[in-house]
């Protein structure tokens, strides 16, 4: 068997992002509106089992790095219980998490415990006001508390995703600079994509990650550019001099980071996303609960694969669509 999943642009395929449920405990501005989204139901998510096999079965074609990511995995029932099956499956090299952080100083005992060493922390600001402006919770504290907990049980690396908002969280950006030099975090500042139901913000969004750059290095000096390690994804790493942790930018609207690309995304209602910024979705889980052969369902992984588009500037890219809390970012 080839165990390689090669698109139609020769990106090999090899990571694959999971959503587990599209519910979340918080709201933000730019993911989901204030009167809530329409959530799928209990029998439209994939259970764990069948997340489970269409990873293995993913694995067999060539995938090697999972991340688990929502809404937020960790409001899910069960969600240690299926990460600690994920996190002993042979030939799956790396698994991840994304959380927004509020149940992770309860929980990051047992994620270290079942062998999770990976965290990413979605943060948009250190204000307390501004945190509940955007999420419309008053969970900053909890957040930050998650955050020295994951440093302190040995998680590594933990890395904080910012997403840039114009007119929001400019007046954050130096703090959270300030928090590489004595903290082993990334930090990375993720210009906002112009989708989701949060479009109030008035798109195009001209908040890029270059003018952050330029923040933080009028505030802390020239930065050096780190080599970008496999596992840094299309993040272009930097660190302020001496500092312990790093920074970085991901720039889905100004840079290029398609040509790179080597993921698909499962999302909790069972279709696969071969493009994040395309609507087009695969349905994987009607041909998996047809009781379909495991070949069958791989030729359905294979065909989103050959659907990736080259690019977020060609064809039917950045349409208007629904909020990350489905697609799982
Ligand atoms: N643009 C960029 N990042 C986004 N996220 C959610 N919506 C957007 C958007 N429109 C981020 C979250 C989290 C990750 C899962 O996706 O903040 O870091
Ligand atoms: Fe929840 Fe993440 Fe969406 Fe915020 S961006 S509402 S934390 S799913």
């Amino acid at each position: 068997m080839v165990r390689q999943l090669v698109d139609l642009h020769q990106r090999a395929i090899r990571y694959l992002r999971v959503s587990i449920t599209d519910l979340c405990n918080l709201r933000c501005v730019y993911c989901r509106p204030p009167e809530g989204v329409k959530l799928v139901t209990h029998d439209d998510i994939l259970r764990y089992e069948e997340i489970l096999t269409i990873i293995e079965i993913a694995r067999d074609l060539g995938i090697t790095k999972v991340r688990i990511t929502g809404g937020e995995p960790l409001v899910r029932r069960g969600v240690v219980q299926f990460m600690e099956r994920l996190l002993s499956m042979p030939g799956i090299e790396d698994v991840g998490l994304t959380t927004n952080g509020t149940r992770l100083a309860a929980m990051v005992a047992q994620l270290r415990t079942i062998g999770l060493r990976r965290v990413n922390i979605s943060l948009d600001t250190l204000r307390r006001e501004v945190f509940a402006q955007i999420t419309g919770s008053d969970a900053l504290d909890t957040v930050l508390e998650g955050i020295s907990a994951a440093l302190g049980a040995g998680f590594n690396p933990v890395k904080i995703n910012v997403v840039l908002l114009k007119g929001i969280n400019e007046g954050d950006i130096p703090g959270f600079a300030k928090m590489t030099l004595d903290t082993p975090v990334d930090v990375r500042f993720i210009e906002r994509m112009p989708f989701g139901p949060g479009e109030a913000l008035n798109p195009p969004n001209p908040f890029s990650a270059a003018y952050a750059l330029d923040m933080i290095r009028e505030a802390f000096g020239s930065l050096e550019e780190v080599d970008r390690d496999s596992l840094a994804g299309p993040a272009r790493m930097f660190r302020i001099r001496g500092a312990q942790g790093r920074i970085g930018v991901i720039e889905p609207v100004t840079g290029h980071f398609c040509g790179t690309c080597n993921r698909m995304r499962l999302t909790a209602k069972g279709t696969l996303r071969p493009c994040l910024m395309s609507s087009r979705e695969i349905d994987i889980k009607k041909v998996l609960r047809s009781g379909a052969s495991r070949e069958q369902v791989a030729e359905v992984l294979r065909f989103a694969v050959r659907a990736k588009p080259a690019g977020s500037h060609s064809d039917h890219c950045l349409e208007p669509q629904e909020g990350m809390n489905r697609i799982g970012g």
